[in-house]
């Protein structure tokens, strides 16, 4: 496995969404509540990408349909929804003025 520097921690802010490609993955940086999150950018039901999702309250708001996921648990909020599988998360290490991933 190697590390990928993915951000400096002084550009995160509330509300921060930036996307990467690191070792052929789709990944999707998010900061809400002053606690960042690393994640596949790819929407559980329907794989769409979640660049342009919005953030509130800890939730992640897919743009194709409306579905939001709890960005603490990965998993999809209301209803039917509730049955998708969770958001793919990954650990974020923390290496000297920067995060990244170990992949
Ligand atoms: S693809 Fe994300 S809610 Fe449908």
């Amino acid at each position: 496995m190697n590390f990928y520097p993915l951000e400096k921690l002084h550009r995160l802010y509330d509300g921060y969404i930036k996307p990467f490609k690191v070792a052929g993955r789709d990944l999707l940086l998010v900061q809400d509540s002053g606690s960042a999150y690393l994640i596949s950018n790819r929407c559980p039901h329907m794989d769409a990408p979640l660049t342009h999702a919005s953030l509130r309250g800890g939730l992640l708001r897919c743009p194709m349909h409306g579905i939001e996921f709890d960005l603490h648990s990965g998993g999809a909020r209301g209803g039917p929804a509730a049955c998708l599988p969770s958001l793919e998360k990954f650990p974020i290490v923390y290496e000297g003025n920067q995060l990244g991933v170990m992949l």
